[in-house]
């Protein structure tokens, strides 16, 4: 005889109208996530995303989506941020990210929910430092604050299963 039991997925997030209702460092990383974005490398998809890590010891350290002719050797802002953070600060964990973009050079209204690939990294990072993080994905009419990246990603796939 099999069993069945029916199991639903749930998080809380928190919405907000904007970067004003913010704490301060919080808004404060948004406007870095902002600021990063007009700089992006988005030639084939005029998609520009900028991505702002605040680190435990206060650093923030950003990065914008570097794209390629070979589309797939791009890199999203998130993981460019995320890397070179873990490059120049290898054993200091993350707090938080906030992510914003730019469609056509213009801030989109709408947060930006980060692709599959990165909320996989963000797995991995609360892993590797034992400590959840803060998402904000930040649109001029919304943004939206969650508390644990890897809520994001149910289901991953983590080093235990290797
Ligand atoms: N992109 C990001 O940088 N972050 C995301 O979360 C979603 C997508 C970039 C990748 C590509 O350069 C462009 O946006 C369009 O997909």
């Amino acid at each position: 005889m099999s069993e069945k039991t029916q199991q639903i997925f749930n998080f809380p997030f928190e919405e907000f109208e904007s970067s004003s209702a913010l704490n301060i460092s919080e808004k404060e990383l948004v406007e870095k996530a902002e600021e990063i974005a007009k700089g992006a490398y988005a030639k084939y998809s005029n998609f520009s995303v900028g991505a702002a890590v605040l680190l435990e010891n206060g650093t923030i350290v950003t990065g914008s989506n570097q794209e390629n002719a070979a589309y797939p050797s791009g890199l999203c802002a998130e993981r460019v941020a995320l890397f070179y953070a873990s490059s120049q600060y290898p054993d200091t964990p993350v707090k938080a990210i906030a992510v914003t973009a730019l469609r056509n050079k213009q801030p989109l209204d709408e947060p930006v929910p980060p692709c599959g690939s990165c909320r996989q990294v963000f797995v991995e990072w609360e892993k590797r430092f034992n400590q959840p993080f803060v998402v904000l994905m930040a649109g001029k009419k919304k943004i939206i604050k969650i508390e644990k990246a890897s809520w994001l990603l149910p289901f991953n796939f983590q080093s235990d299963f290797l």
